[in-house]
């Protein structure tokens, strides 16, 4: 498969922020499906005209899923069934993207991060629900020959991520001159990792990893929470404490923590964004260039978290 013959689908379940995020893209290349994932009639046509399936499609928010699991359990799990069946039928090569939550959590002070032989141990509905779609593609490799890779990545941050997610939510109350608001303490730990070095981890096992396998993506940004919303305070000129802690989230994990070395070692990939400050800072700079993409979906986010207590 090369670059230039290369055709993307990109199926999306309502034309909310997703579908605006695709707009730009090259016509020629991308086609936009609007389409449920769990609708095995559409999954298939689209499988079987296509030489290789990167499954990115999840319910992704850990709050969301503590709100309405249901979704979870239909999108990340059903939805991944029938993917596995479609790349079954027509025997289509798969990348599955997961998450490194499906390993659990750390303690704050543990020096161990997670491998590829760290074993499960979800914690939320989100996460349990990321970890039976993992079992499910081990199992159709195993059991069916389906000719699948799984990533499991830590924390993404970037541009285009919705105003839900930890940094671009606090990003944009500052933005609006609002004060960052904290789970808990503050001192939970994520692995940042820049959106676009997880999209070329993953175009590297696509074309190199070995059938079967899982590799762990991750750029050693680890970081609390106190952390991050001080850099993000510091760029606006505010002081490092212009915060609020706010309800915690339930049952939140501690620290999350990637080992890549597999990845590294066995696939030579390495990540752009070694920096995370820096990458931080291009991603302020693109929130506050694109106040009309973020703008829509801020109200409501923010009506979801205080309704919480958060
Ligand atoms: O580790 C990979 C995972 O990272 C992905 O699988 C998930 O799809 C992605 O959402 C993310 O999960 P987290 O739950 O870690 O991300 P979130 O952005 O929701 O929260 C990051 C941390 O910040 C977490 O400790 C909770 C905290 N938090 C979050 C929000 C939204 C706050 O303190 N305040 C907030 O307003």
């Amino acid at each position: 498969m090369t670059t230039s013959a290369t055709y993307y689908v990109a199926i999306v379940n309502s034309l909310g922020c997703e579908g605006e995020s695709l707009e730009g893209l090259p016509q020629d290349r991308v086609e936009l499906v609007v389409g449920d994932i769990v609708d095995g009639t559409v999954v298939d046509k689209l499988v079987s005209e296509h030489d290789a399936v990167v499954h990115f499609a999840a319910e992704s928010h850990n709050d969301n899923s503590l709100t309405e699991p249901g979704p979870f359990i239909q999108t990340n799990i059903v939805g991944t069934f029938q993917i596995l069946e479609a790349c079954r039928r027509h025997d289509t090569r798969l990348h599955h993207i997961s998450t490194d939550e499906v390993y659990g959590d750390l303690a704050l002070d543990d020096p161990q991060r997670f491998t590829e032989a760290t074993p499960y141990n979800p914690s939320s509905p989100y996460s349990a629900a990321k970890a039976g779609s993992d079992h499910l593609v081990r199992a159709w490799v195993r059991s069916f020959g389906v000719r699948a890779t799984i990533s499991n990545c830590s924390n993404n941050y970037g541009p285009w991520q919705h105003v839900e997610k930890f940094i671009p939510r606090q990003i944009t109350n500052v933005i609006d001159g609002e004060r960052p608001k904290v789970y808990g303490a503050g001192t939970n730990v994520r692995d940042w990792i820049h959106a676009e070095d997880h999209s070329s981890a993953v175009w590297t096992i696509l074309e190199r990893g070995r059938i079967g396998e899982t590799y762990l993506i991750g750029a050693d940004g680890e970081r609390t929470n106190l952390e991050v919303v001080g850099r993000i305070l510091e760029h606006f000129g505010r002081a490092a404490d212009d915060l609020d802690l706010v309800t915690d989230r339930a049952g939140h994990d501690l620290r999350y923590a990637i080992d890549s070395t597999k990845l590294r070692t066995e696939l030579g990939w390495a990540p752009t964004y070694d920096h995370f400050e820096e990458g931080l800072a291009r991603t302020i700079a693109w929130y506050q260039a694109h106040d009309d993409w973020w703008r829509p979906h801020k109200e409501a986010t923010e009506a979801f978290y205080a309704a919480k207590g958060q």
